[in-house]
């Protein structure tokens, strides 16, 4: 299958990316970069450092937005660290960015691709997909689904008592590709605080004895320095890669189609993820939303692939 991955790296983006170019029913098209966990020249750096860290330097990368579409950018340094990939001590990017606007690129591919083909997974704000589909609406229906990490119900939020950061950070471009008609997979953190990188999990990383398996191992140690002190859990819910691993074996995973609404108006709850769980509204099912994951098949079929990564 051929994919589109629109990242905020992010340690966690991070092995999404990882996962994708590791697993050879993926052709990653390509990675948009978008402003989100670190600002955008970040993010498109680390999306470069990512890929020759997996010796992919022929896959391009693109810039896209550098905030929001109406609101401030909020990052999370306080999470991914000062760069957004704190943790091992990787080398500057040498491949060059792509000339292109990251939403020229996804218009551009979607039109040239037969319709139906090209999967989207985006992993951080949704700003450059919203671009995409309001200077283009014709790229909609040619859109084989959108799988994404985003919002949250039962899990509530993580960025405020009710949303999650993707989601909070751009909830007019959430709301525009909720309401797009795609076909929707949402991984929330109803599923993703389930995929803890507990100790032996980690170490299972270390053990590959790969850059790749060490790199992850440190990347994922930094990053949950946050989520211990917040949650007190036995590790940090590894959000992204649930994404690419649905894509891979969905049976790992479990969830409900229902309507899914974002709000965009309420300072209290903006960025909440309204998931009608329950049918109580007359409202249509818009997304597939995963409630659940067997966990142990998640970070084995991940530790599996990243561990196919060259030496
Ligand atoms: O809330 C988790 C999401 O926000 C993840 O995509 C993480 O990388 C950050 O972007
Ligand atoms: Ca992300």
């Amino acid at each position: 299958m051929k994919i589109v991955i629109d990242t905020d790296p992010g340690q966690d983006d991070a092995v999404a990316i990882l996962l994708a170019l590791a697993s050879p029913e993926i052709e990653v098209l390509g990675l948009t970069a978008v402003a989100g966990n670190v600002p955008l020249e970040l993010t498109a750096r680390n999306a470069r450092i990512v890929c020759e860290l997996a010796n992919r330097r022929d896959i391009p990368v693109f810039a896209g937005a550098s905030r929001p579409l109406l609101r401030p950018l909020v990052t999370a340094e306080h999470v991914h660290g000062r760069t957004g990939l704190d943790g091992p001590d990787l080398p500057d990017p040498t491949m060059a960015l792509q000339d292109a606007h990251a939403v020229d690129f996804l218009i551009d591919t979607l039109r040239r691709e037969p319709a139906g083909t090209v999967t989207l997974v985006p992993i951080g704000p949704l700003t450059n997909i919203a671009l995409a589909l309001r200077l283009a609406p014709d790229i909609a229906p040619r859109i084989a689904r959108i799988v994404l990490m985003g919002g949250a119900y039962f899990e509530v939020g993580n960025i405020t008592p009710t949303a999650e950061f993707n989601i909070y950070v751009d909830p007019e471009a959430a709301a525009a590709v909720f309401g797009a008609g795609v076909p929707l997979t949402v991984l929330p953190l109803d599923a993703t605080h389930k995929a803890l990188v507990t100790r032996p999990r980690a170490e299972a990383f270390a053990a590959l004895g790969t850059p790749v398996g060490r790199a992850v191992a440190q990347m994922t140690s930094f990053s949950e320095r946050f989520d211990l002190a917040k949650y007190g859990s036995d590790g940090a819910p590894l959000h992204d890669p649930c994404t690419v691993a649905w894509l891979l074996a969905p049976e790992l995973f479990s969830g409900r189609e229902v309507n899914v609404a974002v709000e965009t108006a309420s300072p209290l709850t903006l960025g909440m993820t309204v998931a009608d769980w329950w049918g109580v509204t007359d409202r249509a099912p818009n997304a597939l939303f995963i409630g659940d994951l067997d966990a142990d098949g998640f970070f084995s079929l991940l530790t599996e692939r990243l561990g196919r990564l060259p030496a």
